[in-house]
């Protein structure tokens, strides 16, 4: 623990609506850890037993707060960010990391300026079936790594739209509010993207915002992937389906949401079936296939990621820096831009170029 912190982390909430409550619940269930005050808005005559107010500075300003978990409108993550970390507080950041990758790195450079502690919500990266999946990777257990496929698919309710209009306006999207967090994780599995293809479709529901897109990528490592994720159609596949992280979803035990095929087995996340071939000699595509599972203790990972965030408060490296996510986030728009080309992006040259023009 850092000599300024104390043993209770006082703990504010900017942006109180869908994930802000859910990280409300979270932070009065840990150990450690008081909900302080929220800012937001709009708060509907809701008693949350702490003090509330419209604007996070007036929080920073008439509370002696320790941390911040922002989880406000993407468009607003950066400048938020920056307000509480020129504050000296410690934030816990939504993903994505800003409305684009661009802005991001002005929140580098603040990250670095005022030498902050911030964690991005990526929270996936947290859950231990993600933790044993790498290892089973980075040990060889499925042989060497050849493709990954994956999927995440849900229909969003149709007030989601029309209650909440950033909700389709650019700057939203199946791909900055869900895939992103899949690339984030095959990033985190699989190492990073060197290029990516994307065909993106709003036909669904008409709206500014793509409501589908399926992905190419190839990875530096050589490893080739596809995703498909779409906010308009029913499927159980998707992490939010297959984990019970979040009790807003129907959670449909063994689900899988990406799957990871090696020279030596398959594995499937988050369940972790391991599949191999029953014989280790002379087998192949027409030997008997066994599975078995790999053991992982259940957490939620919202719950694991508020635990890391106690700890960087206290001082400790974030699993998900900024940069980290920033990456992530240039590799979502890499896809975008592939797909309005209708060609392949090389993600680093991507990367480079947006930087430069950032910094000009
Ligand atoms: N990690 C996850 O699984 C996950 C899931 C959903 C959303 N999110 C992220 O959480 C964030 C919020 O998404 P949501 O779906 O909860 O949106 P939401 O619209 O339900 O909630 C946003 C809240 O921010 C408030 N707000 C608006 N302007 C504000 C300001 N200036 N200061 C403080 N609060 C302000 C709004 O009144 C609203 O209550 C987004 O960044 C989204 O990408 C993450």
């Amino acid at each position: 623990m850092t000599p300024n912190t104390p043993s209770v982390i006082r703990i504010g909430v900017i942006g109180a609506g869908f994930m802000g409550r859910q990280h409300v619940e979270f932070i009065r269930m840990v150990g450690g850890a008081e909900l302080s005050a929220i800012a937001d808005p709009v708060i509907r005559g809701e008693a949350f037993g702490c003090p509330t107010y419209p604007d996070a500075r007036d929080m920073l300003d008439a509370e002696d707060l320790d941390a911040v978990v922002i989880a406000n409108p993407n468009a607003l993550h950066v400048d938020t960010a920056i307000d509480c970390l020129s504050a000296g507080v410690a934030v816990l950041l939504e993903k994505p990391v800003a409305a684009t990758y661009a802005e991001s790195l002005r929140l580098v450079d603040a990250v670095s300026q005022f030498d902050g502690r911030l964690l991005v919500g990526h929270h996936r990266r947290h859950h231990p079936a993600v933790t044993r999946a790498k290892e089973a990777v980075q040990n060889g257990e499925i042989g060497q790594l050849v493709g990954v496929s994956g999927m995440w698919s849900a229909r969003k309710e149709d007030r989601y739209f029309t209650d909440i209009p950033w909700h389709t306006q650019r700057g939203a999207g199946v791909m900055l509010i869900n895939l992103v967090h899949d690339l984030d994780l095959l990033r985190h599995l699989c190492g990073e993207v060197a290029e990516v293809q994307a065909i993106v479709s709003s036909q669904t529901r008409g709206m500014e915002v793509e409501d589908t897109v399926a992905v190419n990528l190839r990875f530096e490592s050589g490893v080739v992937g596809s995703f498909l994720a779409s906010d308009a159609g029913v499927s159980p596949w998707g992490w939010d389906q297959s984990t019970e992280d979040n009790v807003e979803f129907p959670y449909l035990p063994d689900g899988v949401a990406y799957s990871l095929v090696g020279t030596g087995g398959a594995l499937s996340v988050p369940n972790l079936a391991k599949y191999s071939y029953s014989s280790s000699v002379d087998a192949d595509w027409h030997s008997p296939l066994s599975r078995t599972y790999l053991p992982v203790a259940p957490q939620v990972s919202f719950h694991a990621q508020l635990a890391h965030f106690l700890d960087v408060v206290r001082g400790a490296s974030p699993l998900v820096s900024v940069e980290d996510a920033s990456r992530t986030l240039a590799l979502v728009e890499a896809a975008a831009l592939a797909a309005a080309r209708r060609g392949t992006v090389n993600v680093a040259q991507f990367r480079a170029e947006a930087m430069a023009q950032a910094r000009l």
